[in-house]
């Protein structure tokens, strides 16, 4: 008897013991796992480069993501000068992809950004061209005169058609020069179009056309590998020359297309802190880990070559573990710097939308999944 009543109890408390459990898992953050934005809702906005796939709806798992997971989008090719202007002419303006990127970010109450106003790629060769296909020169004012035209058409223009609901601009995008050596003293990137036709003023000017059209929009300079010493002390002498004629540059936007090894935490570190110290709010625009062998060479090169380099590589077998390590380490410096930060965007959803996807360089795999760097970088929030 004493047997049964025991018994009977121990099966009475397990049952109570696994109906309480089944409540817990009900109500536990298993059912409701974190997502990005609301980790770091005290901390900054959390964006996302999206394709057309995604914001046309197609892509109904990557919207999924997108939407839950993210508050700010930056278009990853829309509104680049060739998508947005391939012709020259009034006419030549095809505004219905862009359109429907702007709509899906309000439609989900989201930071709406623009990427990129002035660029030297991605730009259609007519823009610098006359109009018997003679390339414009910087020792001719009337091809200069013309060049600061067409640049001020196209930035009025995409701009005011989007007036208040982009609100943030890159609005000069990758404009300094790469090389590594302190020696070097050229400021700008000399293959640049832009940079051979019109110099110093096309930021100038970029910045001021940009400013008029909207007054409200954040303006932002946009580069890559900025943490290295040579290209940051060239930033911060573009941004002191610029602050010093009252150019109204509001934001620096630090691309950070990292790899395994770079920036290392005390590069990232020092970089924020010397960065901050312009007064401008700092965004991470377009945030990567390359996690392929060819893509962990130095970042001095142009970030297209780098692109053509990342695209033999294979990953490395323990990828995603080197990777978790790797964002675990930026958004502790990131969140270190919570005070100058004031976006953190990843350029792409999953590792198959990535211009580098063989490096498997993002938060969500092929399938939607999260990866171990996921939990990493939600760890730091906590
Ligand atoms: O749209 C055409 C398509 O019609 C054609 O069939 C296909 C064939 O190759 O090409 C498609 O265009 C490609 C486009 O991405 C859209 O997928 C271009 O070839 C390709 O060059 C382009 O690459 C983009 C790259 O910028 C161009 O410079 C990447 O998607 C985009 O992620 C990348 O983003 C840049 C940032 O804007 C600036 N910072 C560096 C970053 C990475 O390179």
């Amino acid at each position: 008897m004493e047997i049964l009543f025991v018994r009977t109890a121990v099966i009475l408390i397990s049952l109570a013991a696994s109906l309480l459990a089944g409540c817990a898992t009900g109500n536990s953050a298993a059912d409701h796992p974190p997502t990005l934005k609301d980790a770091f809702k005290n901390d900054f906005p959390i964006g996302v480069a999206i394709n057309q796939n995604q914001f046309t709806g197609l892509d109904t798992n990557g919207v999924a993501l997108i939407t839950s997971q993210f508050n700010a989008i930056s278009p990853e090719n829309v509104l680049k000068w060739e998508k947005v202007h391939p012709h020259p002419g009034t006419n030549g303006y095809d505004f219905a992809p862009g359109d429907v990127y702007v709509a899906f970010g309000e439609q989900h109450h989201m930071l709406i950004v623009g990427h990129t106003l002035v660029w030297h790629s991605q730009t259609p060769s007519w823009v610098f061209q006359d109009e018997s296909g003679r390339r414009l020169s910087g020792t001719n004012a009337a091809d200069r005169e013309l060049l600061l035209h067409r640049m001020r058409d196209h930035i009025q223009t995409v701009v005011g058609h989007y007036k208040g609901r982009i609100k943030i601009w890159d609005v000069v995008n990758e404009a300094l020069n790469d090389s590594r050596s302190e020696n070097d003293t050229n400021l700008l990137r000399q293959t640049s179009p832009w940079v051979r036709i019109l110099g110093m003023d096309f930021i100038v000017k970029a910045f001021e056309y940009a400013h008029e059209a909207d007054p409200d929009a954040i303006l932002r300079y946009n580069d890559y590998s900025i943490e290295n010493p040579a290209k940051r002390q060239r930033l911060i002498k573009l941004i002191t020359c610029l602050q010093s004629q009252h150019v109204p540059v509001m934001a620096i936007g630090s691309q950070t297309h990292a790899n395994l090894i770079w920036p290392e935490p005390d590069l990232e570190d020092d970089f924020l802190t010397e960065i901050s110290r312009l007064g401008l709010p700092i965004h991470i625009t377009e945030l990567d880990v390359n996690g392929s062998q060819a893509g962990q060479r130095s970042q001095d090169a142009d970030i297209m070559q780098n692109a053509q380099a990342n695209a033999g590589g294979q990953p490395f077998a323990t990828v995603q573990e080197k990777l978790a390590h790797q964002y675990g380490d930026l958004f502790k410096t990131f969140l270190k710097h919570r005070d100058a930060i004031k976006l953190v965007t990843f350029w792409g959803v999953t590792d198959t939308d990535s211009w580098r996807s063989n490096g498997q360089p993002l938060l969500f795999d092929g399938n939607w999944r999260p990866k171990p760097a996921f939990d990493e970088v939600i760890k730091t929030a906590e």
